[in-house]
């Protein structure tokens, strides 16, 4: 099968040179804004590429959402398939880019955007083909996990970590996405659509990320063997979800507490299979290019749709469903004095309509 190939950064020179060894796979063209001396042909403009009949899978890795929107969508309606790794654009386009693929009988497949490394979104969407998924639950950000391990571990502050993850190049130079969140949830946001066959917003998704974690904050966990992990978690019930991005206690002796460094963890529920989990690496050139060449390998296998056929419909988000559907133990930090504490838990039980004696109940998770 012939690819056409759309960047040749980290991701894009891994994959390029894992095709070369293999037999049934052969970048043909390279779209690139600069040369780089490849025996496949250069390009720099996108028509080259969508206007050679030839090629019949476009492979995205430029990253960013335009023009990486405009090249993906062209490609399909021209009916070639699409492999990417891009999170953001399939996030953005969910539904218009499953339903594009389908209604042109070609393939779109993301492997490599939600786990990096890990057979993730391949796995939820064989086991959504034979059983219900009920939840969806992870670490799915490397970078976070990095600064909140190394936070436990040595008891330094987030700034000093954040700034040891950017030296390390795990941590972006604006690391506003991955630290708040964000980049988490665009994650959960393609982990819980193919789950659930649904249709959720980002924008949707409460999201609390790490920037505000403090040493006290892992200080008052590790006195409870507890440990810190920034989890995204969607679950559903009836016609509903619950999903959210958040900071989350596990006892020390759990898998998740037990993942340290920039690995991710996910876990599936399913009705009959019960739970499943993946780890591995969530990031990296070599880890995330394996997933892209498999989900090469499945098409030129025969595969000629997204993950599933089933139609996709939007889902409400309803963290605090009525009635009482989800209950969650929740941590709060106060910058009150000692006097007020009570005050402070009257505050909050109101805004959450939370009954204040159930928030003491909750102790000692609670903060008295
Ligand atoms: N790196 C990872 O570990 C990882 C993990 C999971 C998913 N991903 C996803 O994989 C994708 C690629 O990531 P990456 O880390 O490989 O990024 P990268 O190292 O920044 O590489 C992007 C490449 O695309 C090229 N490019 C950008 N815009 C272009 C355009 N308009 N026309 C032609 N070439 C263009 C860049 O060219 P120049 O060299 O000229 O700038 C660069 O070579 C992203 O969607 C990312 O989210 C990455």
């Amino acid at each position: 099968m012939q690819i056409g190939l759309l960047g040749y950064g980290t991701v894009g020179k891994a994959f390029y040179a894992l095709c070369e060894e293999q037999p049934t796979l052969k970048v043909n063209t390279l779209l690139t804004r600069r040369p780089r001396g490849l025996v496949c042909r250069e390009v720099s403009s996108f028509e080259e590429i969508l206007n050679d009949a030839t090629i019949e899978l476009v492979v995205e890795l430029i990253g960013g959402i335009h023009p990486a929107y405009e090249y993906i969508s062209s490609a399909l309606r021209a009916k070639k398939h699409v492999v990417t790794a891009n999170k953001a654009v399939v996030c953005a386009y969910y539904r218009e880019l499953v339903n594009l693929a389908a209604e042109n009988g070609v393939c779109l497949r993301c492997t490599a955007a939600a786990g990096g490394g890990i057979p993730w979104l391949s796995s939820i969407g064989r086991v959504a083909r034979m059983d219900k998924i009920t939840a969806v639950e992870g670490i799915l950000n490397g970078t976070t996990n990095y600064i909140l391990s190394e936070m436990t571990a040595r008891n330094a502050a987030y700034g000093e970590l954040l700034k040891e993850a950017q030296q390390l190049g795990y941590a972006e130079a604006d690391p506003t996405d991955d630290v708040e969140g964000y980049d988490a949830r665009r994650k959960l946001v393609l982990s819980a659509n193919l789950a659930f066959s649904a249709l959720l917003r980002e924008q949707d998704i409460p999201c609390i990320g790490i920037s505000r974690m403090t040493v006290a904050d892992i200080a008052w966990a590790r006195e409870r063997g507890l440990v810190w992990k920034l989890i995204a978690r969607a679950e559903k019930k009836g016609d509903a979800v619950s999903a959210f991005v958040c900071p989350t206690l596990f006892p020390a002796a759990t898998p998740e507490a037990q993942t340290n460094g920039s690995a991710n963890l996910v876990s599936l529920y399913a009705g009959r299979i019960g739970k499943q989990s993946f780890s591995g690496a969530g990031a990296g050139g070599w880890p995330t290019a394996s997933n892209v060449l498999a989900d090469c390998l499945q098409i030129a296998g025969g595969a000629a749709s997204f993950y599933s056929d089933r139609e996709v419909a939007p889902l409400p988000i309803c963290n605090d469903g009525e009635p009482k559907t989800w209950l969650f133990r929740s941590y709060g930090r106060y910058a009150v004095r000692q006097e007020t504490v009570a005050d402070a838990l009257e505050a909050f039980a109101a805004v959450s309509e939370i009954d204040p004696g159930a928030l003491l109940a909750h102790l000692p998770y609670g903060m008295l």
